[in-house]
Formats: C-alpha cells, sequence, structure tokens
C-alpha cells in the first residue's frame, strides 16, 4: 500500500474535502494524537486524584497528609515537564508548518495559562507541608480549579489538532517520521 498522501496547497482555513483516508493512512496520521492522548489521560487521572483526596480522603487509600502533599506536587511536576518537553522538542518541528504550535498561538498561551494555576498550586503544597496546621481542602480544591478549565480545553484541543484530519492538512506520511514525539 502507498504511503503517499495527497498535496493539499490550501490553507487550514481555505477547508477543502478531503478524501477519506485508508485504515493506514489514518493509523499513521493518528499515532501522535493517540500517543498524546495516552499521558493526558495519565495526567488527568492525577489532577483528579489531587481534587478528590483534598477533603481528607486520601486517608482512605492509606494515604499521609505528607504523601498526598507529594503526589498533588508530583502532578504538578509531571505536568510542568511534559509542558516542557513539548516546547522544547514537539511544538518547534510542529510549528513549522502548523501555526496553532507558535509563539502566543493557542498551545502555548495555554500552557502559560496553566502554569499560573500551577504556581498557585506549588506555593499552597509548600505553605501546607511548612503548617499542616493551616490547610484547608477549599484552598487546595481553589487552586486546582484555577486551571481546571483551562487545563481540560487544553488537553482536548491538542489532541484534536494532532488528530489524522489535522495533521493530513500538513504533512506527508513520510515527514511524520521528523516531528520527535
Ligand atoms: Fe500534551
Ligand atoms: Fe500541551
Amino acid at each position: 500500500m502507498s504511503s503517499e498522501t495527497p498535496k493539499v496547497q490550501q490553507t487550514a482555513e481555505e477547508e477543502e474535502v478531503l478524501p477519506p483516508l485508508t485504515p493506514f493512512q489514518h493509523t499513521k496520521y493518528n499515532a501522535l494524537a493517540k500517543k498524546m492522548q495516552y499521558f493526558h489521560s495519565y495526567l488527568q487521572g492525577e489532577f483528579e486524584q489531587a481534587y478528590e483526596f483534598a477533603d481528607g480522603s486520601y486517608t482512605k487509600r492509606g494515604m499521609s497528609f505528607k504523601s498526598y502533599l507529594n503526589s498533588v506536587d508530583q502532578f504538578r511536576m509531571h505536568l510542568t515537564m511534559h509542558h516542557d518537553i513539548e516546547e522544547a522538542h514537539v511544538f518547534p518541528k510542529l510549528a513549522e508548518r502548523m501555526p496553532e504550535f507558535r509563539e502566543n498561538e493557542r498551545h502555548k498561551t495555554s500552557h502559560k495559562l496553566i502554569h499560573d494555576g500551577l504556581d498557585r498550586v506549588e506555593v499552597a503544597v509548600k505553605a501546607f507541608k511548612k503548617d499542616p496546621t493551616k490547610y484547608k481542602p477549599e484552598t487546595m480544591r481553589e487552586a486546582l480549579d484555577s486551571f481546571r478549565e483551562p487545563l481540560y480545553t487544553h488537553l482536548a484541543e491538542e489532541v484534536r489538532d494532532l488528530s489524522a484530519e489535522n495533521m493530513r492538512k500538513y504533512w506527508s506520511i513520510e515527514d511524520l517520521k521528523l516531528i520527535p514525539m
């Protein structure tokens, strides 16, 4: 089966109806979205656990207060690392052809918004580690809620923009190998 894809001259704005992808082409073009979705599901799980356990229910899972705070901090570090890797290695290549991955465009702007929220989480965790008597479930949940919407929107939009139907507009199957992910 050929891995050649139709050459598309139009920009993303001038949508044209493209022929349906074969199952082979779809698998190839959708590989990045699939990989990204895997990472995002893991990060969402960590976020939801941090939120759920904030009311003290971490004890039901045999966690101490300290290990709960460590798990929140770990989520913060995992998400930060995920975005740092994207910005250092993946986005620059995508941005060569895809405007949404460029500086000050959708995805990097979303990362910045999310990180304002992560900074709040970091401050809260530090303060509660220093003085556990000051712990308030609502403070932790407010910090997480402060970026819930931008986080979930971003995670979904990134997967959508890496999906087969979008990727095919910018890349040949051969050129997908150039994307370091
Ligand atoms: Fe991502
Ligand atoms: Fe991202």
